[in-house]
């Protein structure tokens, strides 16, 4: 047989949620299977992501990825012809190399992860089995899902300062049975929140976006909403929370939140009252900003055998910031966003040192992304525990929600069901 390798790999410029151009990228093999792949683009994002390229310039307000493109279709395309597509963390060192830089800035992040993503389709492709079996072998996992049903911050053009109230279905047979609720959940938070006369358009990620006068209000309303539904907050359905405080953390080290300066411990303490008001809270992430280092491990110290605490905005997928924040005790959880990092085999070993440190983790969408269901398949082979993928609203974020369902029925009894936070142990 003769061996399969890869024939040529092509990109174009396509459309995110947000109506902003990202990358596309065509994987073609030598026996003419193809792999496909599309790249997402946050908006609160850290400084230590990896550079997404954009043109700049006047078309498209300088957002256009034809540069992005143009590298996949000459360097990168020159690299990997002839190059065997199930040697998946060769093709990506090839890339990291062929980038040289410790941020990819020459090709651009969302070039190489096109390429990184679509060579791993096309390799399932090639071997006639689903992405998920191909990464993941026999030890798969339906992940905790968490989804952002009230949008704030920078996702949203009200006036809450947080910037997702998420909801995650503790109990549950199914991951179809789980879903089920929190849809019912989402209807109720929409019928409640007509009823007290507020906005339900929605925000980026499918969240509604209406102008509560608080954080804790947005909160009160995800802990009512789940016991109009009829279920128990906190027993059947959490909450969690991402406050990315980047957006509201001043130079000086204080926070400007809800139109008053506060101290890092001011907002360690209001933190501590929701905590102790909302029991049902089972998840908060990025309770402080990404410079702010300090504050977020003496919060952690306090308050990590009690909630997960995730970070975000400081590690950015990083494997070598996830050792930093492990050493300063930093959170006791992880997320993990592909885009960040810019490779899917660099997203593995991020997840490898998380793991091998006891930190749990948790797959991420951006807030800008495309009916690309890639995530779910690749959280389900990491048996990733938990994944955050918007509400259960615009397509591009039931994409991969309808994915995990279609999952689910495939791999029917022998699907693993990750249990959340029943069989996390914090301490
Ligand atoms: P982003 O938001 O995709 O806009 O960065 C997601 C997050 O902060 O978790
Ligand atoms: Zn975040």
């Amino acid at each position: 047989m003769t061996k399969v390798t890869i024939e040529n790999v092509k990109a174009r410029e396509v459309f995110d949620s947000r109506g902003n151009p990202t990358v596309e990228a065509d994987v073609i093999l030598s026996n003419g299977v193809l792999g496909r792949a599309s790249v997402p683009s946050g908006k609160s994002t850290g400084d230590n992501e990896a550079v997404e390229l954009r043109d700049g310039g006047d078309r498209l307000g300088g957002k256009g990825v034809l540069k992005a493109v143009n590298n996949v279709n000459t360097l990168i395309n020159d690299k990997l012809k002839g190059a065997d597509p199930f040697n998946q963390a060769h093709i990506d060192q090839m890339m990291i190399d062929l980038d040289g830089t410790p941020n990819k800035a020459k090709l651009g992040a969302n070039a190489i992860l096109g390429v990184s993503i679509a060579t791993v389709r096309a390799a399932a492709n090639a071997e006639g089995i689903p992405v998920y079996r191909y990464l993941g072998g026999v030890d798969l996992e339906l992940p905790q899902t968490f989804h952002n049903v009230i949008n704030g911050g920078e996702h949203a053009d009200n006036g809450i300062d947080m910037q997702e109230f998420l909801i995650t279905p503790i109990k549950r047979t199914t991951f179809r049975d789980g879903f089920e609720k929190i849809v019912n959940v989402y209807h109720q938070l929409k019928k409640n929140l007509e009823k007290e006369g507020y906005q339900t358009g929605l925000g980026d990620e499918g969240g509604f976006a209406p102008d509560l006068p608080s954080s804790e209000a947005a909160i009160d309303e995800l802990n009512r909403a789940i016991k109009d539904a009829g279920y128990v907050p906190g027993e059947e359905i959490g909450i969690a929370f991402d406050a990315a405080a980047s957006s509201f953390a001043q130079d000086d080290g204080s926070y400007l939140f809800e139109g008053k300066k506060r101290s890092a411990e001011e907002m360690g303490t209001y933190y501590e009252g929701l905590l102790d008001k909302y029991p049902a809270i089972v998840s908060m992430e990025d309770p402080f900003g990404e410079n702010d280092w300090d504050n977020f491990a003496k919060f952690t110290q306090k308050n990590g055998n009690r909630v997960q605490i995730i970070t975000d905005d400081n590690v950015c997928t990083n494997p070598a910031l996830f050792r930093k924040a492990i050493k300063k005790g930093m959170a006791n959880s992880f997320l993990i966003k592909l885009n960040q990092i810019g490779t899917v085999s660099e997203t593995m070993e991020a997840i490898r040192v998380a793991r091998k440190n006891g930190y749990t983790t948790m797959m991420s969408h951006r807030s800008g992304e495309t009916e690309d269901s890639f995530l779910a398949d690749f959280t389900v082979a990491m048996h990733a525990e938990q994944l955050k993928s918007g509400a259960p609203a615009r397509g591009e974020r039931l994409a991969k929600y309808n994915q995990l369902l279609r999952i689910e029925e495939e791999l029917g009894k022998e699907s693993n069901l990750a249990h959340f936070p029943n069989d996390v142990d914090f301490d």
